[in-house]
């Protein structure tokens, strides 16, 4: 069997990217806490993601460079995990769990009512910038299925109806 790095679609980067003095001080305290410094890759992945507000290349070569790293063992960490974005995304980040819970529970018919809602393909950002959809395995909360994430928080328990109330708010805050 061929082994087959990661891949991640091709999207504009952000270009020549740097932290700034405050943040050299961080990222020194961040790699001071633990043991090695590629064991502080995810906290810097954190890092780069809140500040450009996704991981381009450019963001995982001045983490990989941080953390002495070549570039391909960031990306490697970076595409293993569903929370860090490799591509730009809307304001609001839609992830609905299709693993099996999620699944038995309805969450094909839960990403289609929000296909349909939003007006988007499997995988694709609305037209107005707003929300991505986006299918992802467990996300822990298998007790509350069919579940998904809008950003940092879960909606549990999910029906057509609820969902369309969590759009409605989103839309109006
Ligand atoms: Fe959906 Fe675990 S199966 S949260």
């Amino acid at each position: 069997m061929s082994f087959h790095p990661p891949t991640i679609p091709h999207h504009a980067g952000h270009g020549e990217v740097s932290w700034t003095e405050a943040e050299l001080a961080e990222v020194a305290q961040i790699l001071a806490r633990y043991p090695t410094k590629r064991a502080a890759v995810m906290p810097l992945l954190w890092k780069g993601q809140r500040k450009w507000g996704w991981l381009s290349l450019d963001v995982m070569r001045l983490v990989a460079k941080s953390v002495e790293l070549p570039p391909s063992e960031v990306l490697a960490v970076a595409s293993f995990y569903t929370m860090f974005k490799k591509a730009p995304t809307g304001k609001y980040l839609i992830q609905v769990c299709h693993t099996l819970s999620c699944a038995l529970l309805g969450a094909d018919r839960i990403v289609h009512h929000l296909e349909k809602t939003l007006q988007i393909g499997p995988d694709g950002n609305s037209a107005d910038g707003m929300f991505t959809l986006m299918r992802v395995e467990c996300l822990a909360a298998c007790g509350s299925a069919p579940m998904m994430q809008v950003n940092d928080d879960f909606h549990e328990l999910l029906t057509e109806a609820k969902c369309d109330a969590i759009i409605d708010a989103l839309r109006n805050r």
